[in-house]
């Protein structure tokens, strides 16, 4: 008999212990972007901390450079939409707390200030537009339901592998109008072209380095296509075929497609897989959710509030300035921690449940504010909503049966596997 241990006892105990640490060790040792912590999924008391004695914290104790950190709802706000003040560009550092690494520093739009950023940004949004969403629906519905329809019954499967990474993989050739058989590549160039050393994504700099030229020579292949055909409605012709992009320098238009697998790829799946946990770990909300359906439309804000799939974003001072009544020199790295002002109880109720009909669900900072703020939300948010009303229909319920195996990075906040199945 294949015994499986219950998910909520490992946690509860886990949680004591890092609560016993984040309370017994001086604000002065804390590095809260520590990645094992995200690993562990012990991050929650450190930032919990951090919010009631030190919301602007500054930590000079990390095997990284010295770093701010944000951890408040309205402080989040404020660096966030005063892009004047706090940059994103990849030349100051970037927009992930470790400054950008040689070999990885090809420019996108979001690590690009004014006026660059604007422009690049409206070449691609043409593929968000609502209508451009309706479209896309019919096509999401028809896979998702054939993705479902393979799923295995009454046998433990991964729901990362399976579903999450199929369905957000299936989109991502969509967007690029990408050859369909070789899909996958694009999701192993996403998982590579964030990995960090430690990952274990990639067995070393030289392999990260082979995998990346890889994806340069491959897509620069195609974009030669694209520049030189007539335009179509697909990331790469968008940005062929408007002069704010036509003429980008090589490596900017690297950047800029990574931007796009990475942004339209992690983010979503971790999500998608992140709602069976959350829903199975408050199965009064899943009942709830079986019982009406409608339910779908507050679950995903709120599932993305609980997840918060990039748990951060980091900023560079443009010059001295304050938050929270402390000193901020030019030049400093500020960390925003999405993942905590999204539990702050000052702009929450009750931040630490997972409500599925919340009355103001989009109160969450999971998508950022400002100049920067995700340009893909419509097309995240509706691919969840409909893969959960295709679930819905399909399956009593999914069944987690063992413990989620979490990726090493307080950026990506997401899943290596999530066993589950489907009784039936
Ligand atoms: C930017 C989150 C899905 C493409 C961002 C930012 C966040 C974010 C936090 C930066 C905001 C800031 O700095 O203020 C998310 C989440 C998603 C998601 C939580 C899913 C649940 C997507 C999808 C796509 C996408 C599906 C595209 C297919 C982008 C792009 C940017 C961006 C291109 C850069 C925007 C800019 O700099 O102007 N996203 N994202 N994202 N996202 Fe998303």
């Amino acid at each position: 008999m294949n015994i499986q241990t219950p998910v909520k006892v490992d946690k509860a105990e886990r949680m004591r212990k890092a609560r016993e640490e984040a309370y017994a060790t001086p604000l002065a040792q804390f590095h809260p972007g520590a990645p094992r912590l995200f690993q562990d999924d012990t991050l929650w008391p450190w930032f919990e901390r951090l919010r009631k004695e030190e919301p602007v914290h500054y930590c000079t104790n990390a095997p990284i450079e010295p770093y701010w950190s944000v951890v408040k709802y309205n402080d989040i706000m404020h660096v966030d939409t005063n892009h004047g003040l706090f940059s994103s560009d990849s030349t100051l550092g970037g927009i992930s707390i470790r400054d950008v690494p040689e070999g990885y520093d090809y420019p996108s739009f979001i690590a690009m200030d004014q006026p660059r950023h604007s422009a690049q940004r409206k070449t691609v949004s043409p593929m968000f537009t609502p209508t451009h969403l309706d479209e896309l629906a019919k096509l999401i519905r028809q896979r998702s339901q054939t993705v479902l329809d393979n799923l295995p019954r009454n046998e433990t499967f991964n729901f990362v592998e399976r579903v999450s990474i199929e369905l957000t993989t299936q989109m991502l050739a969509t967007l690029f109008d990408f050859p369909w058989e070789e899909r996958r590549k694009l999701t192993r160039w996403s998982d590579v072209s964030t990995a960090l050393p430690k990952s274990g994504i990639v067995g070393s700099a030289e392999e990260r380095r082979r995998e990346m030229d890889e994806c340069y020579a491959y897509m620069s292949r195609l974009w030669n296509e694209r520049v030189n055909s007539a335009p179509r409605n697909d990331l790469l012709s968008l940005m062929a075929h408007n002069d704010a992009t036509r003429f980008m320098d090589p490596d900017n238009l690297m950047g800029n497609i990574i931007l796009l697998i990475v942004g339209g790829n992690d983010t979503t799946r971790n999500t998608m897989t992140g709602s069976v946990l959350a829903l199975n770990e408050n199965p009064e909300q899943y009942d709830k959710l079986r019982a009406n359906p409608a339910l779908i439309d507050t679950m995903v804000p709120e599932v993305i509030r609980w997840q918060t799939p990039l748990a951060h974003m980091r900023r560079t001072a443009l010059q001295d300035t304050e938050i929270g009544g402390k000193q901020i020199k030019k030049g400093d790295r500020v960390v925003m921690w999405y993942v905590s002002g999204n539990r702050d109880e000052e702009a929450i109720d009750r931040p630490e449940e997972f409500i599925i009909d919340r009355p103001r669900p989009r109160t969450h900072l999971s998508f950022g504010f400002g100049i920067h703020r995700c340009v893909g939300m419509r097309l995240a948010e509706l691919q969840l909503k409909i893969v959960w009303e295709e679930m819905l229909k399909r399956f009593d319920r999914i069944e987690v049966v063992g413990e989620p195996k979490r990726i090493y990075s307080s950026f990506i906040k997401g899943y290596e596997s999530l066993p589950v199945r489907i009784p039936g």
